[in-house]
């Protein structure tokens, strides 16, 4: 969840940090703070708040130094205060961290009880105790830092500098990503390749308890069991190691509009236009029996429209499961089941703990990421990769949409594979597909309409969303982008679920945003509307403009482009996007980066 970065060079390194963190400020933005060697001691500098606060305590007390480490901070342990801010300092350590220590509370009372006292609720601060009472013990601090990494328990990614070793940064990871990033006569530590982006493209990826020490000179790197190893040195894409905004206010505006690009990106990793046929795919869609599928959030919602596509397109059984709950549910699993993680990050940790406990039951493994490199994709036996290009703000978009073309393509693989779909069923539906970047754009044309529900909404306390089948999980992906950027309170529902109880809720000042492609269901989810309109509530239907106009007064129409079924998903997904976006802009809350939220959930 936090983000992390360490640069051990030769320029001026306070401004180094502050570029890197507020590339990182999306994973975490409750506190932020840097540390840096000042002849030979480190001096750190914290601030409660975005990294606008810490400019601020830097410019009234700057920090001359070349060497550094920076953090931006998602509290799990401690309120967001300055003292609970990274880095945490104890005698001649100083570190940062992301991630859980589960057995902080033992190791600090032992460490209690040899005398130490501490200055924050963090779990971080015993670490850096830890670390400062080894190296009383010797001089080696590589030697000292292993000894500390085998007493933790938990997921960690450090990054520590220690008073007296100049030029010198340490770092270590397991359960949450660390990278390092090559330059001339300079290296850097990152939790991601936006960390390092401004700095360089050339980047090892550090693996599941890997530990390193940085000097200027290069990196020397050792496995879990204390052997020296070497990590391969990859390039990483320009585009995943510098986001901007561009000519767009927010993040997530500018993702919204990447989304034809996105999603067509996407489908030709899946899809060949030219011939008209689905790519073949490393998994054997007829040799497998059943899908579950693990994710989380937004990824949960895309998984679950992909449901309806492997089952109606392949006859595949298609389970999908909110990873918190599988990875504790103890399932029954069956030898021919495909076990597909979907994750934008690919460092969610529920996700990533159930798909490594997918394979440890011997099952066939996938991983539909967004993030290449992250640590699903080098999970699972089979990569499926999304092509959304990196997500900066925390409400997903673009990833969004690129899962759910990822997973439509992929079903009509599926049905090809398993002879439901005949040739030119085939051709129908990658033509669909191949319409979708173009009805995505034109779906923005929507905007303006939109805009003006949104002013409505803002002033709301309760939305309702509605939709029927795929409809249905886009619709609890429009109430989670409302709730989340908007902070207004909003539920999705199967829009036959109404009169099963959520109708009690329809009042004058409820609205009900209704998601009604004219597909094989329209008119049932026409007729619900008209029984909330009977009732007074507000309804706003997001519709194709031929779509028959439901009987009802009161019924507030948004003209979206018609288009295939199976795509409409796709194509309703940015109207309920832009919906929650304008809302936020209009309520005033800070859009890209929520309250209390993070980009990757990489903790429980
Ligand atoms: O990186 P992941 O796709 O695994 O993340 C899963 C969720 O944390 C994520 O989709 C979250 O729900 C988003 N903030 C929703 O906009």
């Amino acid at each position: 969840m936090c983000g992390i970065i360490g640069v051990t060079g030769t320029g001026p390194v306070a401004p180094r940090l502050i570029d890197s963190l507020k590339r990182l400020e999306y994973r975490g933005y409750d506190s932020a703070g840097v540390a840096a060697v000042v002849d030979g001691r480190v001096e750190r500098r914290r601030a409660k708040g975005k990294i606008r606060e810490l400019e601020a305590v830097l410019a009234a007390e700057p920090l001359e130094a070349t060497v550094g480490i920076g953090h931006t901070r998602w509290a799990t342990h401690g309120a967001p205060t300055t003292e609970n801010a990274h880095p945490h300092k104890a005698g001649r350590v100083t570190l940062v961290h992301n991630g859980i220590i589960e057995n902080f509370a033992e190791l600090k009372a032992e460490l209690a009880a040899h005398g130490r006292t501490f200055e924050s609720q963090t779990d971080t601060e015993v670490v850096a105790h830890l670390l400062d009472a080894e190296l009383a013990t010797t001089n080696d601090p590589l030697v000292a830092f292993k000894r500390v990494l085998d007493r933790l328990t938990g997921a960690y990614a450090l990054a520590v500098l220690i008073d007296g070793e100049d030029g010198l940064i340490l770092g270590a990871r397991r359960g949450s990503p660390l990278v390092v990033g090559w330059g001339e006569g300079e290296m850097y530590l990152g939790s991601d390749a936006l960390a390092v982006g401004p700095f360089t493209t050339s980047i090892s990826y550090l693996e599941e308890g890997d530990y390193v020490a940085l000097d200027r000179s290069g990196a020397r790197m050792f496995d879990v069991s204390g052997a020296a190893v070497e990590r391969p040195v990859v390039q990483v894409s320009g585009s995943s190691a510098m986001v901007e905004k561009g000519e767009y206010r927010h993040f997530m505006l500018k993702e919204i509009h990447e989304q034809p690009d996105s999603v067509q990106r996407t489908l030709s990793e899946y899809l060949d236009f030219v011939n008209g046929t689905a790519r073949p795919t490393a998994v054997d869609f007829a040799a497998i029996d059943r899908i579950q599928v693990v994710a989380c959030g937004t990824a949960f919602y895309a998984a679950q429209i992909g449901r309806y596509a492997f089952e109606r397109l392949a006859g595949l059984p298609c389970d999908v499961e909110i990873a918190s709950e599988f990875r504790y549910r103890r399932p029954a699993v069956s030898k021919g089941t495909l076990a597909v993680a979907v994750s934008q990050s690919g460092e969610t940790a529920d996700t990533l703990a159930s798909l490594t406990w997918c394979k440890a039951q011997g099952l066939q493994t996938a991983a539909l990421v967004n993030v290449h490199s992250s640590s699903m994709a080098r999970e699972a036996a089979v990569l499926w990769p999304t092509h959304a290009g990196p997500e900066i703000g925390v409400a997903s978009t673009k990833a969004f949409t690129a899962q759910v073309a990822a997973l439509l393509a992929l079903a009509v693989s599926a049905g090809v594979q398993r002879g439901r779909i005949d040739a030119a069923q085939e051709a129908e539906l990658i033509q669909a597909l191949f319409e979708s970047p173009r009805l995505i754009a034109e779906a923005m044309q929507m905007d303006e309409a939109l805009r003006e529900v949104a002013n409505d909404l803002s002033k709301a306390t309760d939305v309702l969303f509605l939709g029927r089948g795929p409809m249905f999980p886009l619709a609890m992906e429009g109430a989670l982008k409302l709730k989340e950027i908007s902070y207004i309170h909003a539920e999705g529902y199967a829009a036959g679920e109404l009169k099963h109880g959520p109708i009690a809720l329809i009042d004058e000042f409820t609205p009900t945003v209704a998601l009604a492609p004219l597909d094989d269901v329209y008119e049932k989810t026409a007729s619900n509307l008209q029984e909330v309109a009977a009732r007074g509530g507000p309804v706003i239907m997001i519709a194709p403009a031929d779509a028959p106009e439901p009987h009802g007064a009161g019924i507030r129409r948004v003209d979206a482009p018609a288009c295939h079924p199976l795509v409409a998903p796709l194509v309703h997904a940015v109207a309920i996007q832009l919906l929650a976006y304008y809302t936020a802009v209009q309520k005033g809350t800070d859009v890209d980066q929520p309250r209390n939220l993070a980009k990757s959930v990489t903790v429980e």
